[in-house]
């Protein structure tokens, strides 16, 4: 198998290395940490589905606080420091610019920790905020927002320099409007619904705000890696960047107006759920340039499906994107509403985009990146392999396992019959949501593992290992098609 090279061209600009690799290796340990616990917090809770849960009568450990420290940590613990992993890695590279300033990357990374670390045990304390994805306690939400702004202000100066003496590449406008769409999605969720607007305005804002964090901030900065890594480890440019241009186009227009979907049905006018039915229809279109894009570039390279497994984990998230966007068409409509609602249908869905999409993007990333980081080779394929079909596998039976129970839920409810039908029938399919979470999780301990024997193991004679698709200038001219 041919796997990714170990050894990296950083060169100096301006007294200082292009890329920082320290913070690159810092987000991913990092993101693996609260990956972790947000694992165990998942597992955890799932068992009191089935009256297992071990912490009875502990109030800081009890299930509805764990169940928000699970999402809160897999989402701005996991993905988001993959992602920031990712951008400190790309964007120099894409604009042959250091960032702004070492210190703000790491004022940056502290600050994002910490931030997570007090909102964590916050929830835990009983201070969450009632606003879903913004649990966060509403003291620690200042620093989130200074981070976040911090986080935009190293990264864009090398943007615009770049922008003003010509055309950007896809990936760079996608994280440009990112961290814009991510300060005001922020700011929006967590202060409107609670402080200025009640009511069902208040949760339609709450429906906007929980929709744009996965669509105008995990989508716009997944899509724009997808777009730099595939290529590079492709090493050919992607197929069209005009599709890419509509699809970033059609994901500003379309997006913002998807939120109302989560409450079909509710008091929120007709008119506005109506519109939010057929702006959701609009994104499956806009995705289309995405799966166009990549599966064109792909085109004759089937072999790499087996020898590397980072173009794997970018294909299997594919895929599961996919199924994601066609499982959403149906999901969408107004009967399929009446049986999916407050069903497993919903958790299903939301645990394939999350983690079976951009989770396994990042998975792919790490895979790519962590021998660079530690100039070793990995130290076991078989382990990397281990790795990506105990994960794989455990989200794909997970989620089969969630929609079908939904359904089942679906009908149960549909038909008026006692809540304990509802709870007896569901608990076969909870159960293998155990089984699949401990799948999952054994296969983050092989990777761990493997990550710290790679950087453990003698360092190899490096001077034929340098690829050339690692050298700067090469690695933007693949990504963006211009010498
Ligand atoms: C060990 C693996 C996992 C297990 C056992 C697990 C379990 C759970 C459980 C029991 C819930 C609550 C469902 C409910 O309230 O009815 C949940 C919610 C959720 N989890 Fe996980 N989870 C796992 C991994 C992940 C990963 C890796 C991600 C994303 C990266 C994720 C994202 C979510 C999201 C977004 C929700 C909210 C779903 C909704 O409200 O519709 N989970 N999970």
């Amino acid at each position: 198998m041919t796997m990714t090279s170990y050894a990296i061209s950083n060169p100096t600009v301006n007294g200082r290395p292009l890329v920082e690799t320290a913070l690159v290796k810092a987000h991913i340990i990092a993101a693996l940490c609260f990956f972790i616990y947000g694992l165990l917090a998942g597992l955890v809770f799932a068992l009191q589905f089935h009256n297992l849960y071990p912490f009875v009568g502990v109030e800081e450990l009890s299930p509805g606080r764990v169940r928000m420290t699970h999402t809160t940590a897999v989402a701005y613990g996991f993905l988001v420091n993959g992602f920031m992993a990712g951008l400190h890695w790309v964007v120099p590279r894409l604009t042959r610019r250091p960032t702004l300033s070492k210190n703000l990357g790491w004022f940056v990374f502290m600050g994002w920790q910490l931030s997570l670390v007090v909102g964590l045990l916050g929830i835990l304390a009983g201070h969450a905020q009632a606003i879903e994805w913004a649990e966060i306690p509403t003291y620690v939400d200042p620093f989130v927002v200074v981070t976040a702004a911090a986080l935009a202000a190293n990264f864009l100066p090398a943007i615009w320099r770049l922008g003003k003496g010509g055309p950007l590449y896809v990936t760079l406008w996608y994280f440009t409007a990112g961290f814009i769409w991510l300060a005001l999605t922020y700011i929006m969720g967590n202060y409107f619904p609670q402080w200025l607007i009640p009511g069902s305005g208040g949760a339609a804002i709450t429906g906007l705000f929980i929709h744009d964090l996965v669509g105008l901030f995990l989508t716009p900065m997944g899509w724009g890696l997808m777009y730099y890594f595939v290529p590079t480890m492709l090493n050919r440019p992607m197929w069209s960047h005009a599709v890419s241009l509509i699809g970033f186009w059609g994901l500003a227009f379309f997006y913002p107006l998807n939120g109302v979907h989560h409450y079909l049905y509710s008091t929120i006018p007709m008119f506005a759920q109506y519109s939010a039915v057929i702006a959701t229809v609009g994104v499956e279109l806009v995705v289309m340039t995405v799966f166009i894009n990549f599966f064109v570039t792909l085109r004759g390279s089937g072999s790499a499906l087996r020898d590397s497994l980072p173009i794997r984990w970018f294909f299997v998230g594919m895929i599961f994107y996919m199924t994601t966007c066609v499982q959403c068409a149906y999901q969408v409509t107004l009967s399929a509403q009446e049986i999916i609602h407050f069903t497993d249908w919903v958790v299903g869905h939301a645990h394939l985009v999350m983690f079976g999409v951009f989770g396994l993007w990042v998975l792919g990333i790490f895979t790519e990146l962590w021998p660079r980081l530690v100039g070793r080779p990995w130290w076991s394929h078989r382990a990397l392999e281990w790795h990506f079909w105990l994960t794989a596998l455990g989200m794909f039976f997970m989620f089969v396992a969630l929609v079908a129970g939904g359904l089942v839920q679906g009908f149960v409810q549909k038909g008026l019959n006692p809540w304990e039908d509802y709870v007896s029938m569901s608990r076969p399919f909870w159960g293998v949501r155990i089984f699949t979470g401990l799948m999952i999780l054994m296969g983050q301990v092989i990777f761990i593992i493997n990550m710290v024997k790679t950087a453990r193991s003698p360092k190899p004679v490096e001077a034929a290992a340098v690829r050339a698709e690692g050298a700067v200038a090469p690695a933007s001219s693949v990504a963006t098609g211009v010498a």
